[in-house]
């Protein structure tokens, strides 16, 4: 049996299909690749991987790809080429940090799911109800506050979410989206980080740094809008002292959700 420490590298139990040497697996918003080729590495070489993501710059150089893992460029809200629906065994989605309405969301589920073979699996993994605190008595935390509630442009749009799941939502809950989209055998885990982070040596302070990282890369995103208030200074300002707040003990925490649905037979 697996432990918490494993949630990342691998499938829930329930997905059975990994374990088929034929089995196909697609990742969504592949990133910079390393889960992919880590799961690549775990299962058999008989096992065909795909990464999909909007850019190709994390790609790593095409001569290097082993011969059953290939990436493609694709938006995961258009539809997919003929020649991959219904081809998949398995479609996982990691931390997709873009912004996007709820509607919207349940649009490009319902497009992943095109790529399922009848009884198939989707495996969505991101986060939710972030919060910031403090370990050390009368410190600051106010840079890190003022990141986090800079992304409140971000939530100007109707009923919009970072990831899948910024925010814990009981109307409707995720797994009633998953099951509206015609899933079955919906089925969700939540780790909470502080959880988490006590199985790892410095796993505060890292998650730390990085998210305030991920949300001022949201930001940067700003500094073109007109009015926006977000400028490039303002930007490294708050970095700066944000990183100063870290040092002394400032650290966030989160939610991690995976959420599984199967595909029907019929
Ligand atoms: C935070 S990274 C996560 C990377 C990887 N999944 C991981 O867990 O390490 C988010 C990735 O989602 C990709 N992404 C965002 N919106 C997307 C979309 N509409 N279609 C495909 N990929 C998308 C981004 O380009 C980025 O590579």
């Amino acid at each position: 049996m697996t432990g918490l420490q494993d949630r990342n590298r691998e499938f829930l139990p329930h997905i059975e299909d990994t374990r088929k040497p034929t089995a196909k697996i697609a990742d969504i918003g592949t990133g910079s690749e390393a889960w992919l080729l880590d799961v690549a590495k775990s299962l058999p070489s008989t096992c065909q991987f795909t990464g999909f993501d909007l850019r190709s710059s994390a790609f790593p150089p095409r001569d290097t790809w082993p011969s059953n893992v290939s990436f493609n460029i694709h938006d995961m809200y258009l539809p997919f080429p003929a020649s991959e629906r219904g081809t998949y065994d398995v479609v996982a989605v990691r931390f997709i940090s873009s912004v996007a309405g709820r509607e919207e969301w349940a649009r490009s589920i319902a497009n992943l799911i095109t790529l399922l073979k009848p009884g198939g699996w989707l495996q969505w993994i991101d986060s939710c109800n972030f919060a910031l605190y403090n370990s050390m008595p009368g410190t600051s935390r106010a840079a890190c506050q003022e990141i986090y509630d800079g992304l409140d442009l971000f939530r100007d749009k109707a009923d919009p979410v970072i990831g899948l799941m910024m925010q814990e939502t009981k109307n409707p809950r995720r797994e009633d989206v998953f099951r509206g989209l015609g899933l079955v055998d919906v089925h969700e885990d939540v780790f909470s980080s502080d959880r988490l982070q006590d199985l790892e040596a410095n796993a505060r302070d890292k998650g730390t740094r990085n998210i305030i990282a991920c949300f001022l890369g949201c930001l940067e995103g700003l500094v073109t809008v007109d009015g926006s208030g977000w400028t490039a200074e303002r930007i490294e300002r708050l970095k700066e002292e944000a990183m100063r707040e870290i040092d002394s003990g400032v650290y966030h925490t989160l939610n991690q959700v995976c959420i599984i649905g199967r595909k029907c037979e019929a």
